[in-house]
């Protein structure tokens, strides 16, 4: 596991864009899932820009959302679909076929989770996971508990998501149910970058990295990962033992 620690989110979040750049740079065909949420919000803003003004713009990648609340609509604003589409799909101009998400509106969610493990098990799997972490610890909607080695699912959300995820809604909003990739594509992915910043992150940071690799904690299992690489501000680093 690689750890880096930065000044604070803009760094984090620059360092975050460049390598999400260099994976479509390297591979324009990558497979590329990536988490929606308040972590991974101006790294894609800033990649965007950088695309833009690369000659890689146009490259022919593939998005793939990491998770979705389960019945929440594509339009609302709080939905993951809104904010890929508003922080991925318009700024770096991807076309209809360039993105897999979750239908939050599955009549048969189990049967959604098959469509998506086969289609990326058609593509070749995932070059590249973008995670954020929640306050529980939950990586996507792995919430603890969560094991190792399963891939899409449908999950009861935790407590700490139902609480925490109406940041992201304009009105109080029953979050009951989460559709989302599993630990397993996780440590399947040929690399994987977490970014967290801010101090509220601090004390789950800490135990998912100095603490036992534990279900109770899904992050932690991105230390069992080959090719993990951790983005921090100094706030997120703030509990973790000097070395
Ligand atoms: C969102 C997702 C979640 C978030 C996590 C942190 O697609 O997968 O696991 O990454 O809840 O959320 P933020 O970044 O808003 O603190």
């Amino acid at each position: 596991m690689n750890l880096r620690v930065f000044n604070n989110q803009t760094e984090a979040s620059f360092q975050t864009a460049l390598l999400l750049v260099d994976q479509i740079t390297r591979k324009p065909d990558s497979v590329i899932c990536l988490a929606s949420g308040d972590s991974p919000r101006l790294a894609y803003e800033l990649a965007a820009v950088l695309l833009r003004h690369s000659r890689m713009d146009g490259a022919s990648w593939t998005l793939v959302g990491l998770d979705e609340w389960l019945g929440i609509s594509p339009e609302n604003p709080g939905s993951c679909h809104f904010f890929l589409r508003n922080h991925v799909i318009a700024p770096f101009g991807l076309s209809a076929g360039q993105y897999r998400l979750f239908n939050a509106h599955a009549q048969n969610p189990q049967q959604e989770c098959a469509a998506m493990d086969a289609f990326l098990e058609t593509r070749g799997g995932i070059d590249l996971m973008v995670v954020g972490i929640g306050l529980n610890g939950h990586i996507g909607f792995n919430e603890p508990g969560t094991p190792a080695d399963v891939y899409s699912h449908v999950i009861e959300l935790d407590g700490v998501t139902q609480q925490v995820g109406q940041k992201y809604f304009t009105q109080e909003t029953p979050l009951r149910q989460g559709i989302t990739l599993g630990l397993r594509h996780l440590l399947e992915a040929r690399a994987a970058l977490l970014i967290a910043t801010g101090d509220h992150k601090a004390a789950i940071i800490r135990e998912a990295l100095t603490g036992p690799v534990s279900s109770s904690v899904p992050a932690s299992i991105l230390r069992k990962h080959p090719n993990a690489t951790i983005l921090l501000d100094k706030a997120a680093a703030a509990r973790l033992p000097v070395s």
